[in-house]
């Protein structure tokens, strides 16, 4: 296979500028973060199905119609990190959580709020060398044929890249389990999930690197169209042949992606910081590790229409973290839990389920559209049973990759429930 990839000029520079510039939307302008959470959240680097980037802003002004005034927020199915990063910015306390780790892994690195802990040596390292250990040879054995994602080059690049991060960077990458290890995020030593944000600082560049390769994989391989075996990452020849990779094979450009990495700047209070979870949103509630006591809680957990079973969408991207396919016994938790709100049937107890479990919040804001489990009225309901007080807003908003396009079903709506 090819060795490093050959690119123009340094890895470096000019990356982390703060001087894009957006037209922000004028009827908000509360705060004097507000403008600089806008600018910076457009940037979020992010085509995760079902992500909020398009309505940060109209989760604002929905919260500031309302008179809402909190200071922390429980982002409780975080996806792609969008909501908890733009609550950082403007400086409110952030809970954040999602059952996939791939997922929670990339929030990490953007929560942080700084830019890349790596050097050019160090990239040009997981690049280079040839691991010291017997690596495994997980792409390569599953992912040549049915489903075909990778060309030979291509599974090689990605399995060297996961065994040299290892090598590099310690055996324990992140909520010090062992890097071919178990699924273990929930940790259960004592059935206390832990907030994994300090134990991420203790292995920031595996992390780093980590989060550089979903992002690759997410930026190149997802090219938009039908899924392919369930999955957001288009099967091999259609996405060698895609106008955005020209028949590069992955490898290739991955310096690119590197070159491009970016994140927000986010500066925490002194003693502050964010909280992270890689968890069943369920048996964090219930485990008594969140915070008692909360402001604002985020609820936008996958709709029960049309992709929402995340952990088929990302399947690779979560085996490639943890080294093992979702079939193995250590990462059933994955497929089990999310298997919670991914179709119509049983979303309704699922979801009351999980709304009895919230009570300590003061005010619920959830995410629905037109095509979820249920119609706006039937939702309503069924918060309604839980809380008297529900005010709906409606975002009109148009989606990528669902293919009902009817106006009758691009509508988002959020709803707010105090208590
Ligand atoms: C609609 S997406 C959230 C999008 C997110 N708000 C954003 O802006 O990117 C739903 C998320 O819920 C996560 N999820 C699914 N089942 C879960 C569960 N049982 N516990 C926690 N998270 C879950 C999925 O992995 C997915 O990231």
């Amino acid at each position: 296979m090819n060795r490093r990839p050959q690119i123009e000029g340094s890895l470096f520079g000019g990356d982390n500028s703060s001087d894009f510039k957006v037209d922000v939307d004028s009827y908000i302008s509360d705060g004097r973060f507000f403008t600089e959470a806008i600018n910076q959240s457009k940037r979020l680097p992010t085509n995760y199905v079902g992500n909020k980037k398009r309505i940060v802003i109209e989760i604002m002004r929905f919260l500031q119609q309302e008179k809402v005034e909190f200071e922390n927020v429980f982002d409780a199915f975080s996806g792609s990190g969008v909501v908890s990063v733009f609550m950082a910015l403007l400086k409110k306390r952030v809970t954040s959580n999602d059952l996939l780790t791939s997922s929670a892994l990339q929030i990490s690195c953007l929560l942080e709020g700084k830019a890349s802990p790596l050097s050019q040596s160090e990239w040009y390292a997981i690049l280079d060398r040839v691991p010291k250990r017997d690596y495994a040879h997980f792409s390569k054995e599953n992912y040549l044929v049915k489903p075909k994602l990778f060309t030979p080059d291509e599974a090689d690049f990605l399995d060297r890249y996961r065994a040299n991060v290892a090598d590099l960077f310690g055996d324990t990458f992140w909520c010090g389990q062992p890097f071919n290890g178990g699924y273990n995020l929930i940790t259960y030593a004592d059935r206390k999930p832990l907030d994994v944000a300090e134990v991420i600082r203790g292995h920031p560049k595996a992390n780093y690197a980590l989060y550089a390769m979903l992002k690759h994989l997410n930026d190149v391989c997802f090219v938009g169209g039908r899924f392919y075996s369930g999955q957001t990452l288009a099967q091999l020849e259609h996405r060698l042949d895609h106008s955005r990779n020209h028949g590069h094979e992955l490898h290739k450009t991955f310096l690119k992606t590197v070159k491009k990495l970016w994140f927000p700047r986010i500066e925490y209070p002194a003693g502050g910081g964010f909280s992270l979870f890689n968890s069943d949103i369920m048996e964090l509630l219930k485990s008594g590790a969140l915070p008692v006591g909360g402001d604002l809680l985020y609820l936008d957990p996958p709709y029960g229409g049309d992709s929402s079973d995340y952990a088929s969408l990302y399947r690779y991207l979560e085996e490639f973290v943890h080294g093992k396919k979702l079939e193995d016994p250590s990462l059933q938790v994955v497929k089990t839990a999310g298997d919670r709100f991914k179709e119509k049937n049983g979303y309704d107890e699922q979801f009351s389920e999980l709304l009895a479990l919230c009570g300590h919040y003061k005010h619920w804001l959830i995410s629905f559209n037109a095509s979820s489990f249920s119609g706006l009225e039937g939702i309503t309901e069924i918060i309604k049973r839980f809380r008297s007080q529900v005010v709906v807003y409606e975002v009109p908003i148009k989606y990528k990759y669902r293919e009902e396009r009817k106006l009758s079903t691009d509508r988002e709506y959020l709803l707010l429930a105090r208590t």
